[in-house]
């Protein structure tokens, strides 16, 4: 555990020395929980952008694109339950003044005992070798079970709680379970209260009176109130979705692990409207449809989960999150969830307007229900890099870090590198970048050794190294060097742009859907 966090601090600091992430208004000491996306890391979360796009809108003809505002109308809010509801539950420790998540404390609890499990299976598993048997073992073993049975009480005990929005006994469960403050070490604790997450502020001047209005905390209610704008206008018929890319906004209290947990984020949000009656067989769809995006990216099905909720939101009959192994755990980057009709519904209550869809073929109207797909962008990035980052040690002895980003999402698809600065190994290397950079983002470099030159373009993920030497003057040919294997072939310069789309164009990552 120590060393995948070893792993996750190289990985922030690789992000920053390599142009990915920077932590936002850094000069002025940073603000908590905001970042910047520096030259590589723009490129990468455009072509993540891209290729969520390409595979809702452009593959699916009753799926079509929406741009709505971020400012929206604050009753919005209070119909989506956001006002409400969209709180988390707060303690502080009256010693350290620090302020804590009631449910983080204790779900890190939980995490405790599955770690003690988790530890004495891994030592079992070590003194039998290849004839230990997991299962057998978890549900023999004395100290197994007595972890087990306490972290199910405590599971249970919060659960209950957490449903029943009852604030006293989860206070009570952090004293009980002993919980101190990470920073004081005191158990001393105020109560739990309520804390709403959406960040406010006021439009219009304060002689007519001003409007408190939301940052949006979710892109989707964008979505619902157009939903009627654009089945009339673009005459769909159900089912059909709308989809959506833009900035969503959340005071988070517990902002940690880097780009995982935002202030500040963005969302890729499908609403897919279906006739009531029929979400349960689209919920079932887009789970594998979804997985299937995740999975051709190459980064090895194993990597990814799902975990089916068993505690669902009010409005909803069924929830999903595939969740991607990160080095701190497996973790959410994409939440499904069958919603019902519960936010048309609400919007039409509180708009007091008809927003129902009339059937043709049924010859009637009626509230369509929904199925979402919301995935972070960051969170998205965040897993790629982490899928991506490896440390070799190399056969002379040298070591390398490389980004083995696939190579349809790196943000430089090949390198032009002369390998003198003279001779007019230079001039051709430039020639090949003005025919190629209208097919693919190039760099040109010709600084420091042709070693050193390899391994930037490793770290930052570059699939393509294309070397000009001195037989590139006698035959037009060039060396291309390929990142994760490092092995190189001659080839005619000719052949470059061939070669290249055929591995870095999204139109394949596509095509495998
Ligand atoms: N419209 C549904 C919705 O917003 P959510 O589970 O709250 O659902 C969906 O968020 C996705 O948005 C998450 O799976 C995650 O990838 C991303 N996300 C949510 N909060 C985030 C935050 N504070 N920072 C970064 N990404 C976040």
């Amino acid at each position: 555990m120590a060393q995948q966090e070893d792993v996750f601090k190289k990985i922030v600091s690789h992000c920053k020395e390599y142009g990915f992430v920077f932590p936002s208004s850094e000069i002025y000491d940073g603000l908590g929980a905001v970042y910047d996306y520096g030259q590589m890391g723009v490129e990468l979360k455009n072509n993540i952008k891209k290729y969520w796009w390409d595979a809702m809108v452009r593959l699916n003809e009753n799926i079509v694109g929406l741009d709505s505002a971020i400012f929206m109308h604050p009753t919005i809010w209070k119909a989506s339950g956001h006002v409400d509801a969209f709180n988390d539950p707060l303690i502080d420790n009256k010693d350290s003044k620090k302020r804590y998540r009631a449910d983080v404390l204790i779900e890190d609890e939980i995490a405790k005992y599955d770690d003690k499990i988790n530890k004495e299976v891994e030592k079992a598993a070590k003194r039998f070798g290849d004839s230990f048997d997991e299962a057998q073992f978890r549900s023999t073993n004395a100290r197994v079970l007595e972890h087990q049975a306490k972290r199910d009480a405590l599971h249970g005990r919060y659960s209950k709680a957490l449903n029943a929005n009852d604030l006293e006994e989860l206070r009570q469960i952090i004293l009980d379970e002993g919980i101190a403050c990470p920073i004081s070490g005191t158990r001393n604790w105020t109560e739990v209260r309520q804390f709403n997450l959406m960040f406010s502020t006021e439009m219009g001047s304060t002689t007519e009176g001003s409007m408190k209005v939301y940052l949006r905390p979710e892109t989707a209610q964008g979505i619902f109130v157009n939903y009627l704008n654009v089945q009339k206008t673009g005459r769909m018929k159900l089912p059909f979705g709308i989809a959506q890319i833009g900035k969503a906004f959340r005071n988070e209290i517990v902002a940690r692990q880097f780009i995982f947990r935002m202030r500040e984020f963005e969302q890729m949000e499908m609403q897919f409207f279906v006739k009531p009656g029929t979400e349960l067989e689209w919920f079932a769809k887009w789970k594998q449809t979804r997985l299937k995006w995740h999975e051709a990216l190459g980064m090895g099905d194993k990597k990814y989960r799902f975990h089916d909720h068993d505690k669902l939101a009010h409005y909803a009959n069924a929830a999903t999150d595939i969740e991607f192994e990160m080095p701190f755990g497996f973790k959410e980057v994409e939440g499904i969830h069958s919603r019902t009709n519960f936010d048309l519904s609400s919007h039409e209550k509180y708009s007091g307007k008809n927003i129902r869809y009339f059937d043709p073929e049924l010859n009637e109207s009626y509230v369509p229900y929904v199925i979402e797909t919301s995935i972070g962008v960051d969170r998205m990035f965040l897993s790629i890099i982490c899928g991506a980052y490896k440390e070799e040690v190399l056969e002379n002895g040298e070591s390398r870090v490389v980004l083995q980003l696939p190579a349809a999402l790196a943000p430089v698809k090949l390198a032009v590198l002369p390998l003198v600065k003279k001779d007019g190994l230079p001039e051709i290397a430039r020639d090949i970048i003005k025919d190629l950079k209208f097919e693919f983002n190039c760099q040109y470099d010709e600084k420091d050794s042709i070693g050193k030159r390899y391994r930037r373009q490793d770290a930052i993920g570059t699939p393509y190294c294309i070397t000009v030497d001195h037989q590139t003057l006698d035959d037009k040919t060039v060396t291309i060097r390929y990142r994760d294997s490092m092995l190189q072939e001659r080839v005619s310069i000719d052949a470059l742009n061939g070669i290249i789309a055929d591995k870095v164009n999204i139109k394949n990552l596509l095509k495998a859907l």
